[in-house]
């Protein structure tokens, strides 16, 4: 039976460097209020006048991964592209990014579970591979995120929060009886807190799905309930870790590395608590990039490869919970 490997990874940020004292000309905050509710110390946006969507940055991240999984853009059989900020409103980014490959006739999918685009996306490429609907996937987390922020100090509770990045991710069958490779998910969502974290405007259950008014209201933009996110995410993650250790038939003690969603390093510590887990367990990089959303998990673990803190026989799992509100978890074993 086929196992489903990660062979190629890549990320890539747009150029600007915004640092917390930089969010201090368009807004009421500090870099002391940012660092100690959150973690983060800088992200990166696209340039304020606009015209890089993400698609563009999807496919340089795209790019790097294909080329280190030895794949041809050709190879491709499925594009899974997961982003909460897409280029268009439709179609989906994954079709723009697979014209930007160079590409003709390969089927893309946009997913839209936010935080959780990688966790969902794995699960379905999977799928798709152990059926043998296809064999090499590229996946892609992509965001612009900055464009929707509200950057006044209205917005703030979340403008400071969110980067903009992609993360891409070469997923493939390999033939072999070891146990490696997507060892075991866990998904799950509830609507019922939908609300709780949104974009509104424009929307179809709105007519006109955005006009002056809904504008001067500032609900073309982001809204969060923070502290109900925070409260479920402190609650929810311990759950589902337990709940995918089990699935895969094993023990807190066989991962050698926990990959979390990046929202906030004080989410990730008090997760570290409930686990009894040595932070080292854990990592991080969201003083680096804030935010990234669907980015955020497979852009942290291009980077984890890099430092070499994962690779051949390690284990890893993946861990999130975001907009939907969605959450789950993911172990994967890399092939020795
Ligand atoms: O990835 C998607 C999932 N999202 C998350 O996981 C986010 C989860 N939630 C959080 O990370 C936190 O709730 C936040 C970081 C968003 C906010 O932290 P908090 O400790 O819950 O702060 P708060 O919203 O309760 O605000 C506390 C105070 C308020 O002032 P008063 O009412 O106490 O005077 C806010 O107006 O902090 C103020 N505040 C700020 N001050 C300076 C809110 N945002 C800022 C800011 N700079 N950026």
């Amino acid at each position: 039976m086929k196992k489903t490997v990660i062979t190629g990874t890549g990320r890539f940020l747009p150029n600007w460097r915004v640092t917390n004292q930089e969010l201090t000309k368009f807004m009421d905050t500090s870099d002391e209020w940012i660092r100690q509710r959150t973690g983060i110390k800088q992200r990166y946006w696209t340039p304020l006048e606009g015209g890089v969507g993400a698609s563009d940055l999807g496919v340089e991240s795209a790019k790097i991964a294909v080329d280190r999984a030895g794949w041809k853009p050709e190879d491709i059989d499925l594009i899974i592209f997961a982003t909460l900020s897409p280029d268009l409103f439709f179609p989906g980014s994954g079709c723009l990014l697979q014209h930007k490959m160079g590409l003709k006739n390969t089927p893309a999918l946009d997913i839209r579970q936010q935080c959780t685009g990688f966790l969902y996306g794995l699960e379905l490429a999977d799928a798709y591979i152990k059926s043998g609907l296809a064999k090499k996937i590229l996946f892609v987390g992509a965001e612009v995120q900055s464009a929707i922020l509200d950057i006044s100090t209205r917005g703030r509770n979340m403008a400071v929060i969110f980067g903009d990045g992609a993360g891409a991710a070469c997923i493939e069958g390999l033939d072999t009886d070891e146990q490696v490779g997507i060892l075991g998910s866990a998904l799950h969502s509830d609507g019922e807190t939908a609300e709780s974290l949104m974009m509104e405007a424009p929307s179809c259950r709105l007519k006109p799905p955005i006009d002056n008014k809904l504008m001067e209201q500032g609900r073309h933009f982001p809204s969060m309930n923070g502290k109900l996110i925070f409260k479920k995410a402190v609650q929810l993650l311990p759950k589902v870790t337990n709940e995918v250790l089990e699935k895969a038939g094993l023990v807190l003690e066989d991962i050698d590395l926990i990959i979390p969603h990046q929202a906030n390093i004080r989410i990730n510590q008090a997760y570290a608590r409930a686990m009894n887990l040595a932070e080292d367990k854990i990592y991080h990089n969201i003083q680096d990039y804030g935010n990234t959303t669907a980015a955020s998990i497979p852009l942290a673990l291009d980077e984890a490869i890099e430092k070499n803190q994962v690779g051949k026989g390690k284990t890893v799992l993946f861990l999130g919970l975001g907009a939907g509100i969605t959450w789950g978890a993911v172990i994967y074993r890399f092939p020795e």
